[in-house]
């Protein structure tokens, strides 16, 4: 294989040079005409002014003057790599989807990314890190947009834009700011177990290649028979998990602002593939309400719930153009094939809608037909037209349904059947326990763990000047371990005092 990769490379390198040498390929302006002159601009004689008709000028500074698409709203830095995904286990009994037959290998491309910080942002921030995956499978393609920690900080849609808005850059100065964003979660209880794990190491992972990946949601499996299952997916990588300290991203930082793509590049080009196995969590329908939380809640994970892999992922290939493939990339939770649907789960449904709709504007209506997103079945259906659509649409009918129409809806793909009480509603769910898996996770650290913690928190905290916001803060996190909120009010010079008489009114 990879003497045949070297031949082809060594005929390409071979016809470069014999086309140098003789004259090399002629450069051309985007409408294939063959440009004169690429270093001098055609001005009036010797002394006078530049003229519009250099249509060569024209057209390199437009191009440029356009280079830039907009950046993702969120996740905006990361870095990609293809690779293949082997499925291990037989699952037909919980769903139909072909991408998990025991033995079919799936080309797949991964996009990591962090969250919050722009494009270019160093990559040593804390942060949660993104881990999304798009399998190209023989019914279309599926993503599965998860996330390194396995919760998420709320559990509706409607609260993204906020929240996000707090995290980010104030709209005055420019710099992000923990009064902000602390203001914003003293409003949201639920936040407590994410905000314990993004605090911890864990929110500055040492490489990509070194974390794990979560779906979070519960997604919907469903099997030949219609019968549904709960599942959560975890990509556990082969590599460890490692993390760094405050200290040692601090160190890194002010060496190399790169580290993670360098890494993942790096060991893909030296043949060190990663490799990640995938896991699910099932649960049946009637098993959700017995739950004391609500298992469809992302900000909870499912303890005591047995992990089965099913899987195995190497990414084994980088891409040639970061533009083309990484930043147009257009990963989507909507993005779906028969078999896999999504739960109830209020902030997967807003996600639903959202993804797509943010890359109609940030790739282009026709997004989902360039070589990155297209699947590789074939698409067909009437949807058309739309700006920079290369398609090759040919025939009058382009309605169904129509006596001449050759497409067909397929029975077999129809979505699943919920059964459905009650009135519409606009309400918090019924279990919110917000605060014990932050708990559970607080003492599951080791005590250096616990204290790099409590000292990450701190820093952010500590900044926090409304008393008010700080201590509500404080109370949530003595809610979910007294030895926690009490460490944390003394590091950010606090009253565990008063932090416990509040939490003494929080209820789980
Ligand atoms: C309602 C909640 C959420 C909304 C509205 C939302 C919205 C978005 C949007 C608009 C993007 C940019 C997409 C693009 O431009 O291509 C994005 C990216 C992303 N989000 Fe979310 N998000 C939500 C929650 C989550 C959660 C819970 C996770 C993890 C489970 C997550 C993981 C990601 C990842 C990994 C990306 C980057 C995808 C890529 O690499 O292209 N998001 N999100």
């Amino acid at each position: 294989m990879s003497r045949i990769r070297s031949l082809r490379f060594s005929l390409v390198a071979l016809a470069a040079l014999t086309a140098f040498q003789a004259g090399a390929a002629t450069l051309t302006r985007d409408n294939g005409a063959p440009v004169g002159d690429n270093q001098n601009s055609q001005t009036a004689g010797p002394n006078g002014p530049v003229l519009l008709q250099d249509v060569q000028l024209l057209q390199k500074l437009q191009r440029f003057d356009r280079e830039r698409i907009p950046e993702r709203v969120v996740h905006a830095r990361g870095t990609g790599a293809y690779g293949v995904f082997v499925a291990s286990k037989d699952i037909s009994d919980l769903t139909r989807a072909k991408v998990f037959t025991p033995g079919e290998e799936t080309p797949v491309f991964v996009r990591f990314s962090s969250v919050i910080h722009g494009n270019h942002s160093p990559e040593t921030l804390r942060d949660p890190r993104g881990f999304g995956t798009k399998f190209y499978t023989r019914e279309g393609n599926w993503d599965l947009v998860g996330n390194n920690l396995p919760v998420f900080f709320i559990r509706d849609a409607i609260k993204f834009p906020d929240m996000v808005h707090s995290l980010k850059p104030a709209p005055d100065t420019n710099i992000q700011d923990p009064n902000r964003f602390f203001d914003f979660f003293s409003h949201q209880p639920e936040a407590t177990h994410m905000l314990t794990r993004v605090y911890s190491d864990y929110g500055t992972p040492t490489s990509y290649r070194e974390m794990d990946g979560n779906s979070v949601h519960a997604y919907k499996f469903v099997n030949a028979k219609g019968e549904i299952h709960y599942v959560k997916f975890h990509w556990k990588s082969l590599q460890g998990q490692k993390t760094l300290t405050a200290a040692q991203a601090e160190a890194v930082q002010g060496k190399d602002f790169n580290h993670m793509t360098k890494d993942l590049i790096g060991a893909i080009n030296k043949g060190d593939y990663p490799k990640w196995d995938l896991y699910i969590q099932v649960l049946k329908p009637e098993q959700l309400a017995k739950f004391d939380f609500d298992p469809l809640d992302a900000t909870k994970i499912w303890p005591d719930v047995p992990e089965v892999k099913i899987g195995t992922m190497t990414l084994n290939k980088n891409p040639s153009n970061v533009f083309l493939e990484t930043e147009q990339a257009a990963l989507a939770p909507s993005n779906l094939v028969p078999g896999i649907e999504p739960s109830e789960d209020r902030l997967l449904q807003g996600r639903i809608f959202s993804y797509a709709d943010t890359q109609f504007h940030r790739v282009g209506t026709n997004g989902l037909q360039l070589p990155i997103n297209r699947p590789r079945t074939s698409v067909v259906n009437y949807n058309q037209d739309g700006s920079m659509n290369p398609g090759a649409k040919q025939g009058n009918v382009n309605y169904e349904p129509s006596e001449r129409a050759d497409l067909a809806a397929d029975a077999a793909a129809k979505y699943s059947r919920l059964p459905l009480s009650g009135t519409t509603q606009q309400q918090r769910i019924a279990r919110t326990q917000n605060f014990k898996q932050a708990g559970d996770f607080y003492r599951s650290l080791s005590a250096q763990e616990q204290a790099n913690l409590v000292s990450n928190l701190a820093g952010d905290l500590g900044q926090v000047k409304d008393d008010g916001v700080k201590y509500t803060m404080l109370s949530y996190f003595y809610k979910a371990d007294a030895n926690y909120g009490r460490a944390l009010a003394q590091a950010v010079k606090a009253d565990p005092a008063r932090a416990q008489a509040l939490a003494a009114k929080l209820q789980d």
